[in-house]
């Protein structure tokens, strides 16, 4: 094989360059020599929702859209949704390594005596309508812990990024408890050390009068599993949020919120409540056929289908449905699974969907089983925000420390009118 190089050839001045290749790409900078004069900017690349820009060098996760491939720090999802727990999966997407045991017993007890959140907030949930989406409420909530932790304004201490990294993970579910319980009017229940991540955040959610909440161990094993699955996934929209914002050194806290902000976007994390949504609206297997016909002719779209990257069955979709199978033996089949399963049967065989190579994402069938375990559908974007935060805060340590990064300012087009003068309201006529 020849020189990692481009060479190109502007045809406006028959000039050519030779534009370094690494890691599989140019540089967008190494465009800007090519001019037609000296007057002239230079050329940019355009490439609306980055569609085949990388914005970062990261070694957190690796995605092979067209084999389903999905690692964290190089390890294949499907032995860590298998034999690891989250919260060692969160040391490892943070740490870059499976913790030793006395590092994991640690990073337990770290997170385990962050659970509990400054009582002023409870004080504003309680300001929210009672029905207000429990997103919009984590959104507010884990931008609001920036005011009771000013010192994470101190990115660039690694022993603040720790804490904060802790109380982030650690108060996710706590946040995301209260939220739910408040928008039923219970009583908050409150963290329970001596359970585990997941455990905890159940009985957060479930407790009622009894003194001490005893989680189902399969219910708990499947949401341990299932926030695993969701914990990072290369440059999503919400960690390019976290990224993007982050850059211009805000605290940790206040780029979480934009990053939830982001997955609460029916495209992005809210396509899970979107895909129960749907499947009710189908209401029954005969009546796929019909609503087939509405996606082709592009009236609707087949949520939890498709992916910017997977171009192949998302590796995530095909251990959730295991782990679906797990769960209905403890809460019973749901009826939506059998018009999921017969949607995905009709849809994998059609030209369309094979066609536009889309396939179930992490969402289709995600949804159907926190529907079963009893969270009601605005939790469903709560549910995959919690997981996430811990690939969030990786990534945001990652781009602090990456000598490349800067704060994110990209370029545009200018397509609107050249300069023209003021004309005072009183001489614009009607
Ligand atoms: C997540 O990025 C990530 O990694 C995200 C995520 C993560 O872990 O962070 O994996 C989590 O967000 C999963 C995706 C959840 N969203 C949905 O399930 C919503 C439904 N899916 C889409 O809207 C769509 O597939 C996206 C948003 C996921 C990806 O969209 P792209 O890559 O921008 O593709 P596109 O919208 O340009 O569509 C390409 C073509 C279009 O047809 P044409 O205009 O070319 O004819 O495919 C069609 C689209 O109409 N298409 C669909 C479709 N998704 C794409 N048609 C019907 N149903 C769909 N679901």
């Amino acid at each position: 094989m020849g020189k990692d190089s481009l060479t190109v050839t502007d045809n406006r001045t028959g000039k050519s360059y030779e534009l370094p290749i690494e890691d599989g790409t140019i540089r967008g900078m190494d465009l800007r020599q090519i001019k037609t004069g000296p007057e002239d900017f230079g050329l940019m690349s355009y490439d609306p929702a980055f569609m085949n820009t990388a914005s970062c060098k990261s070694r957190i996760s690796f995605i092979d859209g067209d084999k389903g491939i999905l690692r964290y720090r190089g390890y294949p999802i499907e032995q860590l949704a298998e034999r690891s727990t989250y919260l060692e999966t969160a040391y490892l997407l943070v740490k870059g390594e499976l913790p030793k045991p006395s590092h994991l017993a640690a990073f337990t007890t770290n997170i385990t005596h962050h659970t509990i959140i400054h009582e002023n907030i409870k004080l504003f949930i309680d300001g929210f309508h009672y029905d207000a989406h429990p997103m919009g409420i984590l959104v507010s909530t884990v931008g609001a812990l920036s005011t009771f932790y000013p010192e994470a304004k101190k990115i660039f201490d690694p022993e603040s990024r720790r804490i904060q990294t802790h109380r982030l993970i650690a108060k996710m579910p706590t946040m995301a408890a209260f939220a739910y319980r408040h928008s039923i009017g219970m009583p908050y229940a409150y963290p329970d050390n001596d359970l585990s991540y997941t455990g905890n955040f159940l009985n957060m959610l479930f407790k009622m009068t009894e003194l001490k909440y005893q989680p189902n161990p399969a219910l708990e094993r499947a949401l341990d599993v299932l926030f695993i699955l969701h914990a990072d996934h290369e440059q999503n929209c919400s960690t390019n949020a976290m990224r993007s914002v982050g850059s211009s050194q805000v605290d940790p806290y206040s780029a979480t919120a934009a990053a939830t902000a982001a997955l609460y976007g029916p495209l992005h994390g809210g396509a899970n409540e979107a895909v129960i949504r749907m499947l009710m609206e189908i209401g029954s297997v005969d009546r796929i056929p019909d609503y087939i016909t509405r996606v082709k002719a592009g009236e609707v779209r087949l949520m939890g289908f498709g992916h910017r990257v997977y171009k192949n069955y998302d590796p995530r979709a095909k251990i959730i449905k295991e782990v679906a199978d797990e769960v209905f033996e403890v809460t019973g089949r749901s009826a939506l699974l059998d018009i999921a399963l017969e949607l995905e049967r009709i849809a994998l065989a059609d030209d369309y969907f094979i066609s536009h190579k889309l396939y179930p994402n992490v969402d289709f069938y995600s949804g159907i089983i926190y529907q079963a375990m009893g969270f009601p559908m605005d939790m469903f974007p709560v549910l995959f925000a919690i997981p996430r935060t811990a690939g969030w805060v990786a990534q945001w340590s990652e781009m602090l420390l990456d000598e490349d990064q800067k704060i994110a300012r990209p370029r545009q087009i200018y397509l609107g009118p050249d300069e023209r003068d003021y004309v005072p309201v009183s001489e614009r006529g009607d």
